[in-house]
């Protein structure tokens, strides 16, 4: 049975998650707008894999034989500055959804909920590649994004992104 500190907090992540893809759809038709449609695209399909980390953590309250209670999912930003204050807001925030993450596994090891820390290292893991992808994305604009050629290039990289159902889901889903 899951204990009920960390049910909570399951909870609460699949929430974050949710707010996640919100965050990034809001941001992806921010880059549409600006005829950014590559942006756009790699935001799009971020958006869904934040789904997918919502529904992973679903499945698995589910499984553990706990309650999903879903929260309302506040609204997020429809404007920014720049493009640069887009990507430095998505490194900010995938800096605070790993503090989330980090606080579960800390919570679960407290509560001796064995099972829910090792789940969540694969959280662990896919935060160090959310957060590498982001840097990465602001790194290549700051060297390119004044440049108009290379900004177009790097819109059309970004824009070649096709999602991938992360392996935990179709594993849970099977
Ligand atoms: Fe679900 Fe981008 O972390």
């Amino acid at each position: 049975m899951i204990k009920e500190k960390v049910e909570l907090l399951l909870n609460q992540q699949v929430t974050h998650e949710l707010y996640s893809a919100q965050l990034y759809l809001s941001m992806s038709s921010w880059f549409s707008e600006k005829s950014l449609d590559g942006f756009a695209k790699w935001y799009y399909v971020q958006a869904y894999e934040e789904k997918a980390h919502a529904m992973i953590i679903y499945n698995y309250i589910i499984q553990a034989g706990g309650r999903a209670l879903l929260e309302p999912i506040k609204a997020p930003p429809h404007e920014w500055d720049s493009v640069m204050d887009v990507l430095e807001e998505t490194v900010k925030h995938e800096e605070f959804v790993t503090s989330l993450i980090y606080n579960i596994v800390d919570v679960a090891r407290q509560e001796k909920d064995y099972k829910v820390d090792q789940f969540f290292q694969w959280f662990v893991n896919e935060q160090v590649e959310e957060e590498d992808n982001v840097n990465k994305n602001k790194g290549r604009y700051e060297t390119m994004g004044k440049d108009g050629k290379a900004l177009y290039l790097l819109d059309q990289e970004l824009g070649a992104r096709v999602y991938v159902a992360p392996p935990l889901l179709t594993t849970m889903e099977a």
